[in-house]
């Protein structure tokens, strides 16, 4: 892992709307990336006329986004992609216009599109002449703005660029910078430490064959990119996978269920929270052949052992962390979950109705019922990256609420 910076393991879409403040946004972009995060970059077609695509680019080393309806870019990171992309929105400059579009919903252009189709917290850092700004409109746009949790960075006041003085200077991209390096900004998981099993793992039969289950591991990999936007310090205890390690988090690879035990052992001592996605067997061979089982026309009876249960033992350690578990199941869902809570003894549990077309194992999508000793709560079905940040929301609410 790249030594941390304040905004490892962030990513940030920087939107630029039409104003002449849009030249600051090429500094913007770079004090960003020095703070280590990554950055992405729309641009409206007013904020073309003042700065060009490609100096974004550059600085940035991403291509720039500019039109909603373009093919090729669409096929590359459409605008659902990009929205579910960032971690954070931050439009600066957010002129008077963009505001007011905003405000009232409109996505006939990629900026206003990504915004309304992100779940992340959107900031925007206005800038306008400062009779625009005190306008009424501007202002109850503002505040419609705020209602919906939109955080607003500025204006400041000062000589503006068409020679008048009030307030409608952006703020400069070194307080915006410092805003989002914050404590306020750095994720409400700040300091904290969590674990995350994900995946399934391997029971090996003999050299060459295991026994195994349908898990990607897209769940896990979710909620650890969750815990870590969150700001967490996040370690996943990996089963085999093929998906890339998400930004900001430390991975160990394991492969059997024996591995994930001895793994999570080694890092769960100072953990705050412990989050069990991982597909983990509850058997394994009593002894695995040393050598290729051959075939023959007799049947084949393989002795099977329970693994240790890898939850069950974090959750009873004492003073141990805020354990959630996840519980698949094909029939009875919440009460099986239910259950597991209660047999276990964990903080919250995320009941898993794997039957469902759509969801669960291997799926890009899942729908969980979550599931605590005095409330529950329903996610329905989303993409598993949507899912986990609701998740995450839940879980560290009431980690909140327990310590
Ligand atoms: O990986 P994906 O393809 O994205 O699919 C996601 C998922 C379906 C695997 C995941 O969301 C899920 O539901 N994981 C739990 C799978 C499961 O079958 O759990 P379980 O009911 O066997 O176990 C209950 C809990 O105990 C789980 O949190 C599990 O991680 C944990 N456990 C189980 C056995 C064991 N030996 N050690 C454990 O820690």
């Amino acid at each position: 892992m790249p030594a941390s910076l304040p905004l490892t393991g962030r990513r940030v879409l920087v939107g630029i709307s039409g104003g002449i403040a849009a030249y600051k946004s090429a500094e913007l972009v770079r004090g960003l990336r020095r703070q280590g995060a990554e950055v992405r970059v729309v641009m409206s077609a007013g904020a073309q006329q003042f700065i060009t695509p490609l100096t974004l680019q550059a600085l940035s080393g991403h291509r720039v986004c500019t039109t909603l309806l373009d093919p090729e870019a669409e096929a590359a990171m459409g605008h659902i992609e990009l929205a579910r992309w960032a971690d954070t929105l931050l439009v600066a400059p957010a002129s008077a216009n963009f505001i007011a579009r905003l405000a009232h919903g409109f996505a006939d252009e990629l900026l206003a599109a990504v915004c309304l189709a992100t779940d992340a917290p959107v900031i925007l850092a206005p800038a306008m002449n400062q009779q625009m700004w005190a306008n009424p409109a501007t202002q109850d746009n503002c505040e419609l703005l705020r209602q919906r949790n939109i955080r607003l960075l500025g204006p400041a006041e000062g000589e503006q660029a068409c020679g008048e003085v009030g307030y409608g200077r952006m703020w400069e991209p070194d307080q915006l910078v410092d805003a989002l390096v914050s404590p306020q900004e750095r994720g409400p998981l700040q300091g904290r430490t969590l674990v995350v099993t994900a995946g399934p793992t391997r029971e090996a039969i003999d050299p060459v064959r295991y026994l195994t289950n349908r898990s990607s591991g897209k769940m896990g990999y979710a909620v650890a990119a969750a815990a870590a936007r969150a700001g967490a310090k996040v370690v996943l205890v990996s089963g085999p996978t093929i998906l890339p390690t998400p930004q900001g988090v430390q991975r160990i690879d394991v492969e059997s269920a024996h591995q994930m035990h001895q793994a999570v052992l080694e890092v769960v001592d100072h953990c705050d929270l412990f989050i069990a996605t991982a597909a983990v067997a509850d058997y394994r061979p009593v002894a695995a052949a040393e050598q290729k089982i051959k075939k023959s026309d007799a049947a084949l009876t393989l002795a099977l052992e329970p693994t240790k249960d890898i939850l069950a033992e974090v959750a009873a350690r004492p003073e141990g962390p805020f354990t959630v578990g996840f519980a698949a199941e094909t029939e009875d869902v919440e009460a099986y979950a239910r259950a597991k809570l209660e047999r276990k003894a964990l903080d919250m549990i995320a009941a898993n109705g794997v039957g469902q077309v759509g969801c669960g194992f291997d799926a890009d999508c899942n729908a969980l019922t979550v599931i605590w000793r005095d409330g529950r709560v329903v996610l329905p079905q989303t993409d598993k990256s949507s899912l986990a940040r609701q998740l995450m929301d839940i879980v560290i609410e009431r980690y909140h609420a327990k310590n």
